[in-house]
């Protein structure tokens, strides 16, 4: 094995009530993949802003090239030739690729002026040194999350960054656009550049990482090499017990139709939706990126409006035209993005559960706390959910604990149907488990399901029935008998058996 680029040695680090990171090791050679894995609120992402120059770690020391290191800012970072791809994406996404790779560091041509030729010339080199089909003067809009994603990674090496880091890189990628990143990490590879990878999809891990450094609970738990390891061994690692049966699903009959949807048209988005779904009846519906999965779930929730068709409740046209008058109707919207429309940040985690079941709390003016309380710690329990106090902000709450909260929000309204826009994002395996069990109970009590899904495993796993869209509409409709994962990928690309 080569010698190591950067060492991370005893790493502390305390918040209120919080021992995010408790003595953590981490080494990194040139040219690997280093993956880090741990369940939620593990400190995964805490080691890596300590590395980005974000947090300061309380204790511990950090070598980069066997020197000791001061990162005190995101800056001297940078100056060590450390890039962070956040999971946020940051592009401004009405310049183009060109200008994002050289915001802030623009080439001044003659007289002081920007010299725009030479940087789209360099923008493009660097996007074909990575095999990229990407032009340097692509509007940063029109790409897909995936190519917005590479475009960071070209960013990333137009300040010769020696070490990035990918922090959950492919929560928002369909499996056909996690391989073309897997093919820009090989190609990453051959520059002898070094990567830590983050994710908790436990198969990536054995494609494209060299080694895997487990934490828990702010812990260092042990470094392996991917080769020779195996998933029970991570995930035993991981959670601290074996995992049996992931994917939990009980066989119950089930009951009478409880949503129809009829022709649902919506201009170039929605062409002609229909389908139902039954009590009890857990309906998965896959579909690449941009296919109108979630279109269509906000379309049924009453926020976004349609041009024709029809949604029947229970036998009943009804209209809906805002979430509100969705959730009189009984129905429940877990959205995809948990910060734009699942959380306020800013409150508590005990704010965030029981806002829109505060109506049942209100006692004469004010809302009954012991009540709030009760409920709020019985998701945490059901979902355990990491938060050092019902009172945490949700925000300081790590990525996969904050999608917990929108979920345990969405159940506590006790949905007769319950839509899940991928529900399982970001969300460790043992979490996944809970989350399956939970999914599993609601639909034995008689809800219906409506999973929307990137993650074939969990679509073929969980669901009765399938739906599979394509540019707006649905190719395939496959039973329980037929689902698996190449038949439903044949139909998100575009293969085409609409049995309707
Ligand atoms: N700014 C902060 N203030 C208070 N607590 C924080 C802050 N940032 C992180 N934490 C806490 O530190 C712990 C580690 O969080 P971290 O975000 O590193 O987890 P993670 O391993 O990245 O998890 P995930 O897989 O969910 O993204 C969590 O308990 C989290 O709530
Ligand atoms: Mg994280």
């Amino acid at each position: 094995m080569q010698e190591n680029i950067l060492s991370m040695r005893n790493i502390h680090k305390k918040f209120p009530g919080v021992y995010a990171l408790n003595g953590v090791n981490f080494e990194l050679c040139h040219g690997e993949v280093h993956a880090l894995l741990g369940e939620n609120g593990a400190g995964k992402s805490t080691l890596i802003k300590i590395l980005a120059g974000i947090y300061t770690a309380d204790e511990g020391e950090i070598l980069i090239e066997g020197k000791k290191a001061k990162i005190t800012d995101v800056y001297s970072s940078q100056a060590h030739g450390i890039s962070v791809i956040h999971q946020e994406l940051c592009l401004a996404p009405a310049m183009t690729v060109t200008d994002n790779i050289f915001l802030g560091k623009e080439l001044a041509g003659k007289g002081g002026f920007i010299n725009f030729a030479k940087q789209r010339y360099l923008a493009q080199k660097l996007l074909d040194s990575l095999k990229l089909e990407i032009k340097a003067t692509d509007k940063v809009s029109n790409l897909s999350v995936a190519q917005q994603q590479m475009v960071e990674i070209a960013k990333a090496l137009s300040i010769d960054a020696e070490i990035i880091v990918m922090d959950e890189p492919t929560a928002s990628l369909t499996s056909k656009e996690v391989e073309m990143l897997f093919q820009t990490i090989k190609e990453l590879k051959k520059k002898n550049i070094a990567i830590i990878y983050i994710s908790h999809r436990l198969e990536e891990l054995f494609q494209v990482s060299d080694r895997v450094t487990v934490l828990r609970d702010g812990k260092y738990i042990g470094t392996r090499e991917t080769v020779g390891t195996t998933r029970d061994e991570l995930i035993a690692m991981m959670v601290g017990r074996e995992l049996k049966d992931l994917y939990k699903r009980s066989v119950h009959p089930l009951g009478e139709t409880v949503l129809e949807v009829k022709n649902l048209n919506r201009n170039n988005i929605l062409h002609n939706i229909s389908f139902s779904l039954k009590k009890g009846e857990i309906l998965g519906i896959s579909g690449l990126v941009g296919s109108g999965r979630t279109e269509l779930a906000r379309a049924i929730f009453g926020i976004d409006s349609y041009d024709s068709g029809e949604i029947l409740i229970s036998g009943q046209k009804v209209q809906i035209h805002s979430a509100a008058a969705a959730m009189e109707n009984g129905i429940a919207l877990v959205p995809e993005d948990r910060k734009g429309q699942g959380l306020v940040l800013i409150q508590s985690v005990s704010y965030n559960i029981t806002i829109p079941i505060l109506k049942q709390f209100m006692k004469f003016i004010h809302i009954n706390r012991k009540v709030e309380e009760e409920i709020t710690s019985s998701y945490i329990e059901k979902l355990s959910i990491r938060t050092p106090s019902l009172q945490q902000i949700a925000q300081n709450l790590s990525g996969g604990n904050q999608q917990k909260i929108v979920i345990a929000k969405w159940l506590g309204t006790h949905p007769k149907i319950l839509i899940m826009d991928e529900p399982t994002r970001g969300v460790d395996v043992g979490a996944k488990a809970e989350l399956y069990s939970i999914i599993n109970m609601l639909a034995e009590q008689g809800v219906g399901i409506i999973m929307i899904s990137s993650e074939l495993p969990e679509i073929v796993n969980m669901s009765d029935r399938v739906l599979v869209m394509f540019k707006g509409r649905i190719t395939g409709r496959l039973e329980r008998k037929e689902l698996q994962q190449e038949t439903v990928m044949y139909y998100a690309t575009g293969g085409i058996k609409d049995a309707s």
